[in-house]
């Protein structure tokens, strides 16, 4: 009777270590899927900080790596575009699908001076580089004239010129005609 108790006992007992063996098992894989998930969370979440950290920072610095201009066409109409450094004025008037007719009618290749800017004193002034030969030869040819115009193929954006403001002349002259 004893012998009988005591191997239902360890029955029990086997029967407990099996049910606890196995509990453990689920509890661990459950463990696992929720830690795979919330690794996958984490680095879907490290990720999103890692992009909205990386739009945050980058933000600024793609802000600051564009440059901002305004195009003030004759009738007083200014138009804001944004430019990235090292673009054209040109370049920048035709990513922006602004259209002012006519210009930039030979595609920078330095031929036709419609793409004729007026600048103020002082962005003249501070613009990086002085028009070469050719620039001076086709600005001859544009319309409306001054002191300070120059070829909007020919002038490269840079930081310096955040905000820069440039005078669309209201009569442009295809050199090539
Ligand atoms: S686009 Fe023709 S000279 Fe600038």
């Amino acid at each position: 009777m004893l012998r009988l108790a005591v191997t239902s006992r360890l029955l029990c007992q086997q029967l407990v270590r099996r049910e606890l063996a196995s509990a453990m098992q689920s509890l661990q894989s459950s463990t696992s899927i929720s830690a795979f998930t919330s690794t996958r969370r984490t680095t879907h979440t490290t990720h999103g900080i890692s992009n909205a950290r990386s739009l945050s920072t980058s933000q600024p610095k793609l802000q600051s790596e564009e440059v901002e201009v305004t195009f003030v066409r004759a009738n007083g109409e200014r138009v804001k575009a944004k430019g990235k450094i090292g673009d054209s004025l040109l370049d920048v008037i035709v990513n922006n699908n602004i259209d002012f007719e006519g210009f930039g009618a030979c595609e920078g290749t330095l031929t036709c001076s419609t793409c004729h800017l007026i600048f103020s004193k002082a962005d003249y002034d501070r613009l990086p580089e002085k028009p070469s030969d050719e620039e001076l030869d086709m600005l001859d040819l544009a319309y409306e004239l001054t002191d300070t115009s120059r070829l909007g193929c020919q002038i490269t954006l840079s930081k310096d010129l955040q905000g820069l403001e440039v005078r669309v002349p209201a009569t442009i002259n295809d050199a090539r005609s």
